[in-house]
């Protein structure tokens, strides 16, 4: 009897912890894949019990250079999928090019509901700068890499859908199809709902710091951006956010953004280092 009463509570905890935490999906960054998020995936499983956490394995690799478009698109359907499963909503993951990715998806689909959504050392204001480039492109100089990028031919890669030549903005305005219009610099059909999706987030965590090396600023990270003349301009000094374009502001102001900085963290390190999740990513994680 006693040991049934034991097992009984025991199999009722069990049920309690995996009903704790929201499900968690993760979006690995370029040129890499699901293998390179599984120390954030085993941390989080570990130091929160029964949580669920999908791991995204498309656009592994060279298909990581795929257009922004096309992976917020297809991710999105899946991740879709998972949120459809989840009516209390799902906590979502991305580092650098898959944070990016991310929040297309929440901007895109009203039907990925989102909790808590964190972006992890992602080029959210844009990138202009050598250290991202030579991963993929080792031959290209920043200062002659809007030749390639902003042209259709260029734009058939991620990394082209998010350069900001700080000196080429008109160029930049003609041509990409991705960064200015999900940032609500270039108006379109679904600016309100860009904007509308992105105000359902309850937290908007944007994680990043000065020890990057790749992200170029590394205020990109947290929104901030070159003017025109190279200096940097931080998030609330931006259009985007004093025009309130996509809601930076409102969640701001209504105490669900987040912006945390991280000294010392080189990029191909925030999704390495367990005490990052520990400290960075646990406690915003319901
Ligand atoms: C949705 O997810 C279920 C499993 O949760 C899977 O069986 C199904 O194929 C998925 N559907 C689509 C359209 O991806
Ligand atoms: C989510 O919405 C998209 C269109 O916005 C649709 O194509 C997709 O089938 C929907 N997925 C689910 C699981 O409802
Ligand atoms: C950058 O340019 C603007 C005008 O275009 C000027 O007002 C500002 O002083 C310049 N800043 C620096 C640091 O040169
Ligand atoms: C891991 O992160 C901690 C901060 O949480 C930092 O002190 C430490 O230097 C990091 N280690 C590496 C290798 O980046």
């Amino acid at each position: 009897m006693k040991l049934t009463l034991k097992i009984f509570f025991g199999i009722l905890m069990l049920l309690n912890t995996s009903l704790a935490y929201k499900p968690v999906v993760l979006v690995h960054g370029i040129m890499t894949g699901s293998g390179s998020m599984e120390i954030i995936s085993r941390r989080i499983q570990e130091k929160h019990p029964g949580t669920k956490v999908y791991n995204v394995n498309r656009f592994e690799s060279w298909s990581s250079l795929e257009t922004m478009w096309h992976q917020v698109l297809e991710i999105g359907l899946d991740i879709a999928n998972i949120s459809s499963h989840y009516p209390e909503g799902i906590n979502l993951i991305g580092y650098s090019q898959g944070g990016l990715v991310a929040r297309g998806i929440v901007q895109t689909f009203p039907n990925v509901s989102v909790s808590t959504f964190i972006s992890l050392s992602s080029p959210q204001g844009g990138q202009y700068g050598a250290g991202f480039l030579h991963v993929v492109f080792p031959g290209l100089v920043k200062e002659s890499a809007y030749e390639l990028f902003y042209s259709r031919v260029g734009q058939h890669t991620s990394v082209g859908n998010y350069w900001k030549d700080p000196y080429h903005q008109t160029l930049y305005e003609e041509y990409s199809v991705f960064l200015p219009y999900i940032n609500n610099h270039i108006m379109s059909a679904k600016s309100d709902d860009f904007k509308s999706n992105l105000l359902r987030l309850k937290r908007f965590v944007l994680i990043g710091g000065p020890d990057d090396q790749v992200i170029t600023p590394w205020q990109s990270s947290q929104f901030g951006y070159y003017n025109v003349n190279e200096t940097v301009v931080e998030l609330r000094e931006q259009d985007i956010y004093m025009s309130d374009r996509i809601g930076l502001r409102a969640l701001d102001e209504s105490g669900r953004l987040h912006i945390v900085t991280v000294p010392g963290i080189n990029h191909f390190n925030w999704h390495m280092n367990v005490s990052i999740v520990d400290d960075y990513l646990l406690p915003y994680l319901d």
